[in-house]
């Protein structure tokens, strides 16, 4: 293992109506592998209750430096993080940590660590320009914490402006620049696809697979919170734009070949997750077919993206991946495995419906491991979510090319 799995992270929550938030931070941090302990100040208590953070989290919450005092729990909680991270972080949150106050469990956690310290703040524009708050900001940068600056947008009311709670994937990336953990990609370029390609028959229909695009959507994520600097090209994906993440959208496979092309130029790791058609209609229809006229659709193969790149590259690490069904579908993927040229295969079976749609994957890692030997099955993989095995890649990737910091 290159990176140290299952850091203790203390997750404060301060009382702000961007708590909620918090939720999705919890489960994003639990997918970077990440186990959080929370301690909500007790004004937090007015948006989300205990039961939240606890279920979430899978673990007791901490709010109270009156229970169990015989165990010194700030003590013990400062002593097991890895990192504190505070999401959101109120105003007045950050002038007590700025003066040194411990006038609760949190602020007590915070003063008798001397772990990594991220600050999220997220208040109303007019809190967070304030000469008092932007005084507390320098304090507290100037000792070495990390203060994550608020996202512009609109706020809760009618307002706009500076002050809401970032994107969860800005605030992982602040945490592994704190911890130096797992920020090896910083710099580094990477070219994902994703999705399912799209080809138009006629204006209504077009042939089309049943990629949902969150296997490439997740390496994404998982890229950028180790500090890539991300291309995405997705194709027919619903999922949300990733922010901090270059997203290009294309239908084709012809589109997709072409920005391909286009962004690969630089990348030290390509990510191929999409599923790319194998063939298109010769030409597509200005008008609606009719349905007689079906049997004449001519179908003409596409580009294989994966495999141009694989003959090109010289230092890219390549991935592909190969959607299998039936038995035999481990020794068909390990054929397109050197056919394509590629440095990592990722094997997943997916007969009735698996895997497509889906959170979670089960598979096989194909490639050549560290002891030097011919390719083979390094790791046989879950089930997990997507960005846990988008990590795993990436560990192998980073440590072929050489960038671990360990
Ligand atoms: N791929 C590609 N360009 C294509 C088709 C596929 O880049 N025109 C890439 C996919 O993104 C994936 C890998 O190749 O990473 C495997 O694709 P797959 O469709 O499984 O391979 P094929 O060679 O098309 O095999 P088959 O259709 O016989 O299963």
């Amino acid at each position: 293992m290159i990176f140290p799995r299952g850091r203790e992270i203390i997750l404060g929550v301060g009382g702000g109506i961007s708590a909620y938030k918090s939720a999705d931070l919890i489960r994003r941090l639990q997918e970077s592998g990440f186990l959080v302990t929370v301690i909500p100040t007790r004004s937090s208590a007015k948006f989300i209750g205990n039961a939240t953070w606890e279920a979430l989290s899978g673990r007791p919450v901490h709010d109270d430096l009156w229970s169990n005092v015989a165990s010194v729990p700030h003590i013990a909680l400062a002593k097991s993080a890895g990192a504190i991270v505070i999401a959101p972080t109120t105003a007045d949150l950050l002038a007590r940590i700025a003066q040194g106050r411990a006038d609760d469990l949190l602020t007590n956690v915070v003063l008798a660590s001397t772990a990594p310290l991220v600050l999220v703040p997220a208040m109303h524009p007019e809190m967070w320009l304030n000469a008092a708050t932007q005084e507390n900001v320098r304090i507290l940068r100037s000792r070495g914490v990390i203060v994550v600056e608020p996202d512009e947008g609109r706020m809760t009311g009618e307002d706009v402006g500076i002050g809401r709670y970032p994107e969860s994937v800005k605030i992982i990336s602040a945490i592994n620049l704190a911890l130096n953990h797992r920020a090896d990609l910083r710099g580094v370029k990477v070219l994902i696809t994703a999705g399912g390609t799209q080809e138009p028959i006629d204006p209504v229909r077009f042939i089309g697979n049943r990629s949902s695009g969150k296997q490439g959507y997740a390496a994404a994520y998982a890229a950028a919170t180790r500090g890539a600097k991300v291309t995405l090209i997705s194709a027919n994906s619903s999922l949300p734009d990733i922010e901090g993440i270059d997203v290009i959208h294309v239908q084709t496979a012809a589109q997709m070949h072409q920005q391909v092309i286009a962004n690969f130029e630089g990348s030290a790791i390509v990510i191929m997750s999409a599923a790319v058609a194998d063939a298109t209609p010769l030409s597509s229809s200005t008008e609606k077919l009719e349905k007689s006229n079906y049997a004449q659709i001519e179908l003409t193969p596409t580009i294989d993206i994966l495999r141009e790149l694989g003959s090109a590259k010289a230092d890219t690490f390549l991935i592909g991946f190969a959607a299998q069904t039936g038995g035999d579908g481990i020794s068909k993927a390990i054929k397109k495995y050197s056919a394509k040229n590629v440095d990592l295969l990722y094997i997943n079976d997916v007969s009735d419906g698996a895997i497509f749609g889906k959170d979670e994957t089960s598979g096989e890692i194909y490639g050549i491991g560290t002891d030097g030997g011919g390719p083979s099955i390094l790791e046989r993989v879950g089930p997990v979510s997507k960005v846990t095995l988008a990590n795993k890649l990436l560990d192998i990737a980073v440590n072929k090319l050489g960038l671990s910091h360990d």
